[in-house]
C-alpha cells in the first residue's frame, strides 16, 4: 500500500476517500469517495506530503491492502474483521451513534453488559492502530487530524506516543446532552471524553455541540477542560462549485426527464434524499405526508413525495427493520391514497447522485428532519442547485438550522401534525417568496466551503 513516510499532515478516519469492490474474475474497481475531507485535501495540493489514514471496509478493500494496490497519499488499515465489526458496529454505530443522537428507546435500552465490554476492549483496540499507524507515519511536529466517534481514543493514544504531534479531533455528529451521555458507565464516559481531550483542539460542526461536549466534560470529569484541550467550531457548507458544475450534466438532464415523467405532469413535489439511518426520522416524514392527504384532502393527486432512502449500515439489525418499515409505511400510503393516475410516494432505495441532484433542481419542497443531526448537507446542497426556488422544511435539531434556519419552515422533529402544517405552508410558498428565500439559504448554505473549512481546522491547529 502507498504511504507517504514523513508526512506533515495527517488525516484518520473510519471511512477513506476511496473504496473497492472485487467482482467474481478477481479484478479490482475503485470508486472514489466526495465530501469535506476530500475537497480540503485537494485544497493544500498533492505536493503538501498529506497522508490519509483510513479502515479497509470490506472484502474489496481487504483485498487491495493484500495486493499492495493503493492510492499515493492514502493508507488503509487492514484491521482483523471481528475487530473491525466490534469497533464499528457494535460500539461506533449502536453506542456511540446512538448516544449522540438519542436513538435509544429507552424503557430497555441501552444494556451495557459483559457483550458492550467485549466489544469495547475492540473499540480500543482498532483505536490503537490508527494511534500506531499515525505515529508511524508522521514527520517530526506533523498537524494530524483525526475524525469522528469511531476514533475518539486516537488522540490521547496517540499523543502518549508521539508528543510532538499537533493533534486535533473533529466530530461530525451532534454531541449528548450531559443527562443523556451519562448514560454510557463511568469509566466509559470518562474514556471518551479524555480520549478527544487528548487533542490540542477538539472541534465540531455548531456551538451548540461544542457546547454539549464541555457540558459533558464538567459532568464526568469535573470543572474546567483539565488538559487545556481547546474548543472550536468549524460550519461546514456546500460545495458550490462542485455542486452546479455536476448538477448540469447530462445524466441529472436524463434522470430529471425520468423523474418528471414518474411524478406526473403539473404536481408538485415533496423530495427527500437520505441515508436510511434512524435519525433521519424518514418515517416520521413519511407520517406528517400521510398527515398531509388525510387533513388537507385538497392536496391530493396534485402533490407526490419523492423519497430517496439509501440503505446504510445493514449489518445492523435495527437499520434493516428501520429501512423496512420506510418501504412498509411508503407502501400503505400508496395502498391508501392512490389513484391509477397518482402514485402519492416514489421511494427509491438505490444509490444514485445523479438522481439524487435531479431531485434537488426539481423540489418544490425539501423535507429534512431529522431527529438530531451533526449538520446535514442535504439541507444546504437543495437551495444550492434549485431550478426555480425550494421552499425548505428543516428540522430544529439539524446542525444546519443554525444558519439556515430564518428562511427554512421550522420543525420539531417529533410532531408529525406540526410537521404537516409545515408541508402545507411550504407548498402554499408563493413562487416570489419562495425564490428569494432559496437565494438567501443559498447564500448561507455556501459561506464555509469544505475547503475552507478543512483549512480552517488546520490553521487552527498552529494558533
Ligand atoms: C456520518 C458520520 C461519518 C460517516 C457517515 C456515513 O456522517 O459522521 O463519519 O462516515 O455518517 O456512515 P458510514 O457508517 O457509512 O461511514
Amino acid at each position: 500500500m502507498a504511504s507517504t513516510r514523513g508526512a506533515q499532515i495527517l488525516v484518520a478516519s473510519n471511512r477513506g476517500p476511496v473504496s473497492y469492490t472485487l467482482d467474481e474474475t478477481g479484478t479490482l474497481t475503485s470508486k472514489r469517495g466526495g465530501g469535506g475531507l476530500v475537497s480540503g485535501l485537494s485544497a493544500i495540493g498533492p505536493d503538501a506530503g498529506a497522508l490519509w489514514v483510513c479502515s479497509a471496509l470490506g472484502e474489496g478493500d481487504r483485498e487491495a491492502v493484500r495486493r499492495g494496490v493503493g492510492e499515493p497519499g492514502v493508507r488503509m488499515l487492514d484491521v482483523d474483521a471481528e475487530v473491525h465489526a466490534d469497533a464499528y458496529n457494535g460500539i461506533a454505530n449502536s453506542v456511540l451513534w446512538f448516544v449522540h443522537h438519542m436513538l435509544y428507546q429507552t424503557p430497555l435500552e441501552p444494556v451495557f453488559d459483559a457483550e458492550f465490554r467485549r466489544q469495547w476492549a475492540a473499540y480500543e483496540t482498532y483505536n490503537h492502530a490508527f494511534a500506531a499507524a499515525l505515529a508511524e507515519e508522521a514527520a517530526e511536529g506533523a498537524a494530524v487530524l483525526v475524525q469522528d466517534y469511531h476514533l475518539t481514543l486516537v488522540p490521547r493514544m496517540l499523543r502518549e506516543l508521539r508528543p510532538d504531534l499537533r493533534i486535533g479531533h473533529f466530530s461530525h455528529t451532534p454531541w449528548a446532552p450531559s443527562e443523556y451521555f451519562r448514560m454510557l458507565p463511568d469509566d466509559i464516559a470518562a474514556q471518551v471524553l479524555g480520549g478527544i481531550l487528548g487533542a490540542d483542539r477538539a472541534a465540531f460542526l455548531t456551538q451548540r455541540w461544542a457546547d454539549a461536549f464541555t457540558d459533558c466534560c464538567h459532568a464526568v470529569l469535573g470543572p474546567g477542560i483539565p488538559s487545556g484541550t481547546r474548543i472550536g467550531v468549524h460550519g461546514l457548507g456546500a460545495d458550490a462549485d462542485f455542486l452546479r458544475e455536476r448538477a448540469h450534466r447530462p445524466d441529472v438532464e436524463e434522470r430529471m426527464a425520468a423523474l418528471r415523467e414518474e411524478v406526473g405532469e403539473g404536481r408538485k413535489t415533496i423530495v427527500r434524499v437520505d441515508r436510511t439511518e434512524l435519525s433521519k426520522n424518514i418515517v416520521r416524514g413519511l407520517l406528517a405526508y400521510r398527515e398531509l392527504l388525510a387533513s388537507r384532502p385538497d392536496w391530493r393527486e396534485r402533490v407526490v413525495h419523492v423519497a430517496f432512502a439509501y440503505p446504510s449500515r445493514q449489518d445492523l439489525a435495527v437499520y434493516r427493520d428501520y429501512t423496512a418499515a420506510v418501504q412498509r409505511l411508503a407502501d400503505e400510503i400508496n395502498a391508501e391514497y392512490g389513484t391509477p393516475g397518482w402514485t402519492p410516494v416514489v421511494l427509491h432505495v438505490k444509490d444514485d447522485f445523479a438522481r439524487s441532484l435531479a431531485a434537488y433542481r426539481l423540489a418544490d419542497v425539501a423535507l429534512v428532519n431529522p431527529i438530531r443531526d451533526g449538520m446535514n448537507l442535504v439541507a444546504k446542497e437543495v437551495p444550492v442547485v434549485s431550478d426555480e426556488g425550494c421552499a425548505l422544511v428543516l428540522s430544529r435539531e439539524a446542525g444546519a438550522y443554525e444558519e439556515l434556519g430564518e428562511d427554512a419552515i421550522t420543525v420539531n422533529p417529533y410532531d408529525v401534525v406540526g410537521t404537516a402544517v409545515a408541508l402545507h405552508e411550504a407548498l402554499s410558498m408563493p413562487a416570489g417568496e419562495r425564490a428569494e428565500r432559496t437565494k438567501r439559504l443559498a447564500g448561507a448554505a455556501t459561506a464555509l466551503p469544505p475547503a475552507r473549512w478543512f483549512l480552517d481546522q488546520l490553521h487552527a491547529l498552529d494558533t
